[in-house]
């Protein structure tokens, strides 16, 4: 009997080793799997984000003060008044920091050496470059990324003090990195269409924004920035993102803030589609709402305008119509009855089908008796070499209740394969009170250009344009026109 319950006992003994080794392996199969997922997250998560000195969405400042800034170049001159030059701008900017400047530029070229810079109108330039590698005394640090290996500008700034990273943009969309803004000790930035480039402080018209004490829009700029920064000599985009490069504001939770004691709100997006993780708003439709949202006008000041997007496929380009711009413009014109004007740049590298799409847009109007779309050409007087540059690198649109402010030029390609950045800021008109607003201050710059003697509009004396076939052979004489007429 004893045996019997002593066996007993020893096999419900075994029995109950069995079982909790077998529990053991599989606990620790269990953990092992664990391991083994967490590892793996971690391994794809691997753009990570930068600290960011303890400023979060809550406690980040909204009560911000804007700034236009532009650099009209010296030989126009415009009625109207000019707002704050470009180059006071940045230098007032850089006069702020405290811990940390960082810019992503298309180009380096503020002490160029071609034959330009020998003047007077390139001592920005150097002056600014000079500002920046004195950032090292006042022991404010200095972040670069660029996709420009062999700029030697970078590489003498890199040698004396910057931070400089390289994102091989080829390897991840074949395109380039055309953004163009400055986040300072994360507070205030600076967002517009002039890069580091000598010529952008004295011989191009350029656009921009500065924005002061705003740690809330600064925090979110910072975060492409940051993304950028992770990008170095990567050739992929991870699927996985970290917390510390995704949105804080977007088109669809945009920041509320106060710009110069004005109930505004804000947001930035950002392109390509690939650079965008979830809950970043593309350029796109950010552009896509803004005219969406227009009431009464809508003005556009970029220097090309173009729907299409050219591919290049095993060597041979693929060109596609691309519409989303197209079609919302067509949208607010006719069955919104809202006023368009768009004014393009007309140089060298003006695409001789801009003009087909121009005027198949212009025709939309044919007939009907409130409907208006207009669209006239800068003209740009290039001969790049010799310096008499003036062309218009604007890239911005403003309408009855809000502005955007872009890096990129309106082509289907542009939006496609670069990387570029952009701001919207909307303002109801109740909101403004008769106070003088940045949306305000943008259309009177749009306004400003339109009706000065620097445009041509398509229509004017154009019977024989009309007539003519051909819209290579229009623009050429538009061409022509802007020529002689710089002659006079
Ligand atoms: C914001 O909040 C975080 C934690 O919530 C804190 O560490 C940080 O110091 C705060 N920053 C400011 C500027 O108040
Ligand atoms: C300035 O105003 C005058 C008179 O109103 C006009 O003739 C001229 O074209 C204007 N110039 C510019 C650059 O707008
Ligand atoms: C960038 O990537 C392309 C394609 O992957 C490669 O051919 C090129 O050498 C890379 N450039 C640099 C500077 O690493
Ligand atoms: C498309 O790109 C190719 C190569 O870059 C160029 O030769 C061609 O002219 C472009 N076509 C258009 C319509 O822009
Ligand atoms: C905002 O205020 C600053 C000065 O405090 C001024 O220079 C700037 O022009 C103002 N901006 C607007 C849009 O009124």
């Amino acid at each position: 009997m004893n045996l019997i319950s002593e066996r007993c006992d020893w096999q419900t003994f075994s029995l109950y080793v069995l079982q909790s080794q077998q529990k053991c392996i599989a606990v620790f199969a269990l953990v092992c799997c664990f391991a083994v997922l967490v590892a793996l997250i971690f391994s794809a998560v691997d753009v990570w984000g930068e600290d960011e000195d303890g400023v979060t969405e809550e406690n980040c400042s909204k009560n911000c003060r804007i700034v236009l800034v532009e650099n009209i170049p010296g030989e126009l001159s415009f009625n109207s008044t000019t707002h704050v030059p470009l180059s006071v701008g940045l230098n007032h900017l850089l006069d702020q920091a405290k811990l940390s400047v960082e810019i992503v530029s298309p180009y380096w070229a503020l002490t160029s050496t071609d034959q330009g810079s020998r003047l007077y109108s390139a001592y920005q330039g150097q002056y600014l470059f000079q500002r920046l590698l004195n950032l090292k005394s006042r022991g404010v640090k200095l972040k670069i990324v660029s996709d420009q290996p062999n700029s030697i500008e970078l590489k003498s700034m890199s040698d004396r003090y910057a931070e400089v990273r390289y994102v091989n943009m080829t390897a991840l969309t074949r395109g380039r990195l055309l953004s163009c803004f400055w986040v300072v000790d994360r507070k205030h930035i600076y967002i517009g269409s002039a890069g580091m480039n000598w010529k952008a402080l004295s011989k191009l018209k350029e656009i921009g924004v500065i924005v002061y004490d705003c740690s809330c829009l600064a925090l979110d700029l910072h975060r492409i920035f940051s993304f950028y920064w992770q990008l170095q000599y990567r050739d992929y985009i991870p699927s996985i993102w970290s917390k510390r490069v995704t949105a804080v504001f977007s088109r669809d939770q945009p920041l509320q803030l106060r710009l110069n004691n004005t109930d505004a709100s804000a947001y930035v997006s950002t392109s390509p589609d690939l650079f965008c993780p979830k809950g970043r708003s593309r350029d796109i439709d950010a552009i896509r709402h803004v005219i969406r949202e227009a009431k009464r006008f809508i003005y556009i000041s970029v220097t090309d305008y173009l729907p299409l997007v050219n591919r290049s496929f095993r060597g041979s380009p693929i060109i596609r119509y691309w519409s989303p711009i197209d079609e919302m413009l067509r949208e607010a014109v006719v069955l919104r009855e809202v006023k368009v004007r768009l004014l393009i740049s007309l140089w060298s590298r003006t695409h001789p089908l801009t003009f087909n799409f121009i005027t198949s847009m212009q025709a939309l109007c044919t007939g009907l008796p409130v409907c208006s779309i207009e669209v006239r050409f800068y003209r740009g007087k290039e001969q790049m070499g010799g310096f008499q540059h003036r062309i218009n690198e604007n890239k911005f649109m403003v309408t009855d209740n809000a502005g955007y402010i872009g890096n990129l030029d309106w082509i289907g390609s542009e939006f496609a394969f670069n990387a570029g950045a952009g701001l919207v800021i909307q303002e109801s008109e109740d909101q403004r009170k008769g106070q003088d607003s940045i949306v305000e201050q943008l259309t009177a710059a749009f306004e400003r250009d339109w009706f000065s003697p620097y445009t041509i509009s398509l229509l004017s004396g154009s019977t024989t344009l009309q007539e003519s076939q051909h819209g290579r052979q229009k623009l050429q004489s538009l061409k022509t026109k802007a020529e002689s007429r710089e002659h006079e």
